[in-house]
């Protein structure tokens, strides 16, 4: 096994564990209790595997600053909470319609449709609490810096808007501009938030954070052109949900668009450009570096 992948195993054992522990009735409770299908649909969508990429980012680029990962688990766990909540509505049939995801059945299959809307709510507010949480970080303005940093990448100009402008683009023609655009926010928005709120945990400077910026830009990017092409390209049972899916809902992809070989040459130099990012950092970075040709070499 090589170090990366080792890093990952560590990590997704980490977040399995900690969001199990956080996803408790007991922690999940307000000014009431919450009610158990809730708590039980809010785990499903979390606690069954995912490969916690986002996570990884959070504590890849920390640690170029320095931070252990439990310094950053509040952070990291508030990104892929955000993420489970993503998948939970984009599997909704309003959206993607989807049955199958990590090998599971979708969570408004699981339950009801209403419970998955309810259940992607509520992890959408925890997330915001564990950031404020003074268990994230001892200084109230990095904490406040996090909130921004993952509203921006979660809101209308981030994912949410991303996921809007793929559901347009079923229905009207989309250049190459305007499908890198709309990846860049549906999946690049949280992935860019992930590198960033790592950098923000690590006192960046300017500097350093619009390297990163960039990185995680081009990393994002990559990473839904690896997901569009593995839709096409790898099986069901490799993905753990339904895939050959894009072509038949026509959804606006650069492998419908550019083609197979052309989008792999794309991808390709994508991760170029996201390595290259990093020039100013030295073995420190050699996680991201991993992590981003990972993005295009992954298998599921
Ligand atoms: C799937 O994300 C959805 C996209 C943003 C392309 P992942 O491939 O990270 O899904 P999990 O968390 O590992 O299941
Ligand atoms: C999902 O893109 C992006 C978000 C959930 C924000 P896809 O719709 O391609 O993801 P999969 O293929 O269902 O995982
Ligand atoms: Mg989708
Ligand atoms: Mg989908
Ligand atoms: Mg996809």
């Amino acid at each position: 096994m090589t170090e990366h992948a080792s890093q990952r195993d560590r990590v997704a054992q980490t977040i399995q564990r900690t969001l199990s522990e956080f996803l408790s009735a007991q922690n999940l409770s307000g000014p009431g209790n919450p009610p158990a299908a809730l708590v039980a649909a809010m785990r499903h969508g979390c606690l069954n595997g995912g490969k916690r990429l986002r996570p990884l980012l959070v504590m890849q680029t920390a640690s170029i600053f320095g931070l252990g990962e439990t310094r950053t688990l509040n952070t990291a766990l508030s990104v892929e909470i955000v993420h489970c909540y993503s998948l939970i509505h984009d599997d909704l049939p309003a959206m993607d319609d989807d049955e199958l995801r990590r090998g599971l059945p979708t969570v408004h299959k699981e339950f009801d449709e209403a419970t998955a809307i309810l259940a992607g709510d509520a992890l959408l507010a925890h997330a915001f609490g564990l950031l404020a949480d003074p268990g994230c970080h001892p200084d109230p303005q990095v904490r406040a810096a996090l909130v921004v940093e993952l509203a921006l990448g979660a809101g209308a100009g981030g994912m949410a808007g991303g996921q809007s402008r793929d559901l347009e683009g079923e229905t009207t023609g989309f250049s190459i501009d305007e499908i890198s655009e709309m990846q860049a926010m549906k999946t690049g928005a949280l992935i860019r938030a992930s590198v960033r709120m790592g950098a923000i945990l690590g006192r960046a400077n300017a500097e350093q954070l619009s390297a990163l910026t960039t990185y995680g830009e081009a990393a994002g990017l990559a990473f839904q052109l690896a997901d569009d092409i593995l839709d096409l390209t790898a099986s069901t049972e490799q993905m753990g949900k339904v895939t050959q899916k894009d072509a038949t809902r026509s959804k606006p992809t650069l492998v419908s668009r550019i083609g197979l070989a052309a989008a792999e040459r794309h991808l390709g130099d994508t991760i170029h450009h996201a390595v290259s990012a990093l020039a100013m950092f030295g073995p420190e970075a050699d996680g991201l570096r991993a992590t981003a040709r990972y993005f295009a070499e992954r298998e599921s």
